[in-house]
């Protein structure tokens, strides 16, 4: 064997022998660097005659490709070798159980409106949605709230920067709009509930400037507030465990519904906690109605062949209730030791049959 061809042999074996970049990058140095082995050949070919040169200089380059074609080759499998040494070593098995100091819980809210869908699921309602930056015309005009109306103070409204086409956009004051985009995208019979996130300027124990509600909203054929009546008593009952509850009418107003009720739940606070269906004591639960002819109208359904009634209800005000948190906003600020305290395991899901709460 030639000196070369061995020159070649050895350094092709300390290629393949390196174990990682930086014993690579010594082999390299060492033979195409500067002062290299193979460098140096080539240097040598600039004293040879030209006959010399002619026969030694294909050579010498060859055994310069294959070296640096050798290197390359090593430099991937060793990348390869690190990322997967990486992977195993990172490697997370997720249907592991979560270590205790690291479990999360589910939150007050987010445990009620899974309750709130699970009853509503179970009465034939779908779940509908829609965005917190809502139009002005979706949050008022179309549901009979002219801009103009009163009814518009009340609602303390954060109001986002007009758009270049003039379009105003609110933060919705209420999930009532949700009734308006609903009922344009879909023919009736129509059952949906609305749970989602809501926004006024206010702020004290029981109000907070983001909060929860949820709408219900039914259009058919034959509605009358009867039914109504029976939602809310099957909702109100299932929701808060007991099997008697005692509703209470009173007639309200609201621009969107003609007539306008108000349901309030017999309680009793006597004895510092709260119980229901027994006692003197009244529970304000939300506003209802059946949805106004105009609004009907407003929204491309036929008032002379349809009807219907919605309801709305505030989520964190009944989850307070049930739950027993006297203020409101904590449930805004992430405090852990509140969560842990007043979460729920994240693995129970609200069911009618496995109980909603247990
Ligand atoms: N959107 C009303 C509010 O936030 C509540 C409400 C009242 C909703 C009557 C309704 C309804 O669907 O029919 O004050």
């Amino acid at each position: 064997m030639s000196d070369i061809d061995s020159l070649e042999r050895q350094i092709l074996d300390a290629i393949d022998n390196a174990a990682d970049e930086a014993a690579l990058e010594t082999v390299r140095v060492s033979a195409l660097g500067k002062k290299g082995s193979i460098s140096e050949l080539l240097k040598s070919l600039g004293a040879m005659s030209p006959e010399e040169r002619r026969e030694k200089g294909p050579l010498f380059n060859g055994v310069r490709d294959r070296v640096a074609a050798a290197i390359a080759e090593r430099k991937t499998v060793l990348a390869r070798l690190k990322l997967d040494a990486r992977l195993a070593f990172e490697r997370i098995d997720v249907t592991l159980p979560p270590r205790p100091e690291l479990r999360g819980t589910i939150h007050p809210v987010s445990q009620v409106q899974d309750e709130i869908t699970a009853i509503f699921a179970d009465l034939g309602f779908a779940v509908a949605e829609g965005p917190d930056v809502e139009f002005d015309e979706y949050n008022f005009t179309k549901l009979n709230i002219p801009p103009d109306h009163p009814a518009r103070q009340m609602h303390d409204t954060f109001y986002v920067s007009r758009q270049t086409d003039g379009a105003r956009h609110v933060l919705r004051t209420h999930t009532s709009p949700v009734q308006a985009r609903v009922m344009l995208s879909q023919k009736p019979p129509i059952r949906v509930i609305v749970p989602g996130r809501t926004y006024r300027r206010d702020s004290d124990a029981t109000h907070t400037p983001m909060f929860h509600q949820v709408e219900a909203l039914v259009i058919d054929e034959e509605t009358h507030l009867g039914h109504l009546r029976w939602v809310v008593e099957e909702f109100c009952s299932a929701f808060f465990e007991v099997e008697r509850i005692e509703l209470r009418a009173r007639p309200s107003y609201f621009p969107f519904t003609e007539p306008s009720v108000e349901w309030d739940m017999r309680c009793d606070r006597s004895g510092g906690q709260i119980k229901f269906g027994t006692g003197n004591d009244w529970l304000e639960l939300g506003g209802s109605g059946m949805v106004h002819p105009r609004v009907l109208e407003m929204c491309g359904i036929d008032p002379s062949r349809y009807q219907g009634f919605a309801c709305g209800f505030g989520i964190d005000r009944m989850a307070m209730l049930k739950y027993g948190a006297p203020d409101l906003r904590p449930f805004f600020e992430s405090d852990l030791r509140w969560l842990r305290h007043f979460g729920f395991a994240a693995l129970d899901l609200p069911t009618l049959d496995g109980g909603l709460s247990r």
